[in-house]
């Protein structure tokens, strides 16, 4: 899942050689969405199936100004159903500030699941307009609504009305190579709509999270939009985020799965750690993230969601195969803190 993003051809300069261009501020500088302020320029994006309150408040820990939840179903909020309103909308009163993020392509629906949501205190709506997966597209949610402007700026206007709270775009650059159905719609929906920021992918949805993002494009629409651009993609380790941000003049970036496994990556990036950490502090992170997990939906489901976890913590160090095969096949929570503890002390325990 994680994407090293190689050098692009013709690059400016060396990653992180350049001279930071005159005046612009730091990563870890403060800076504000509509009247919300955020204490520094590094976020986490939204993450489907990942982004629960415990891995943003992980980010937060690791010093994220903000993080963004995965992508809530407004009909799923709306129609009241119980994972929706209850594990999804589950905020800690140490995120702050924090957005929940929706989707969909019904404008009544987004307006009532947007006071849904905000019932759950969050300080942002962010609303989904990139989605590339076709089980989304097809409802005309996600990418899709990049072929219906008109609709997109409804729906960011309903979840103002509906949440009474500034909102956010995370948008693509366009559908196809060569489109900018996204640049254009990013554009209206700040002025027509009055969206508070942008988050900005670009690239366009048949490249789904593959291939180099146009960070010129993100530095066109920054020089266009009078609101905060926060840029995404591409942001695979700290040296590429610092790249991106200089390369496409952002006012933030907005960190995915350069995330996962690392939440290091945004101490590097606002200056809070720079050695890299070792193999008990990654290990002592993961049992963390368990301990989260368990408290939130019962050892039987935690054991089973946190198979994906695992091999996002162990890439980061050395583990013998059978090790790791035993920890990513084994659903009880129990063993697999046994297994993660052997790792941790360097005494790996096999059945
Ligand atoms: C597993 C996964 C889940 C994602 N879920 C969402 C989501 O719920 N909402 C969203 O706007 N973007 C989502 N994205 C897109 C990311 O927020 C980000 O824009 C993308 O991964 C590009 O950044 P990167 O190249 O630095 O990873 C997801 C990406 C991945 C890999």
């Amino acid at each position: 899942m994680r994407e090293t993003v190689p050098e692009r051809p013709g690059s400016r300069q060396p990653p992180g050689t350049g001279p930071p261009d005159r005046g612009r501020p730091s990563l870890a500088d403060p800076f504000r969405i509509a009247d919300v302020e955020i204490p520094n320029r590094v976020l986490l994006a939204p993450l489907a199936g990942i982004g629960n309150w415990f891995v943003r408040l992980q980010a937060k820990r690791f010093g994220a100004g903000m993080a963004v939840s995965e992508m809530v179903s407004s009909f799923g909020l709306h129609y009241g159903n119980e994972r929706t309103t209850t594990e999804l909308m589950r905020i800690h009163p140490d995120e702050h500030p924090v957005a929940i993020q929706l989707f969909g392509q019904d404008p009544d629906v987004m307006r009532s699941a947007a006071e849904v949501a905000a019932r759950s205190g969050p300080d942002l709506i962010d609303l989904n307009m990139g989605c590339p997966v076709p089980k989304v597209r097809k409802t005309g949610a996600g990418a899709e609504l990049l072929s219906d402007p008109e609709l997109a700026l409804d729906l960011a206007r309903a979840a103002a009305e509906g949440s009474g709270l500034p909102v956010t775009v995370k948008i693509r650059s366009g559908l196809m190579p060569g489109d900018r159905s996204g640049f254009d719609l990013a554009v209206r929906l700040v002025e027509e709509a009055g969206v508070a920021a942008i988050g900005f992918h670009p690239r366009v949805a048949k490249q789904g999270h593959k291939g180099f993002p146009d960070y010129a494009m993100a530095r066109e629409l920054n020089e266009v939009i009078d609101v905060p651009m926060i840029i995404s993609g591409g942001l695979s380790t700290a040296e590429a985020s610092r790249r991106a941000y200089e390369e496409s003049g952002a006012d933030a970036v907005m960190i995915a799965r350069g995330s996962l496994g690392y939440p290091w990556v945004f101490a590097e990036l606002t200056g809070q750690q720079a050695e890299p950490p070792d193999r008990r502090e990654i290990m002592d992170e993961l049992l963390w993230v368990m301990d989260r997990a368990e408290e939130h939906i019962g050892p039987d489901r935690a054991g089973r969601y946190l198979r994906k976890f695992y091999p996002w913590y162990l890439d980061r160090i050395d583990v013998p195969k059978l090790v790791r095969n035993e920890l990513c096949q084994t659903a009880g929570i129990d063993r697999a803190r046994e297994i993660v503890a052997g790792i941790r002390d360097g005494e790996p325990v096999l059945a």
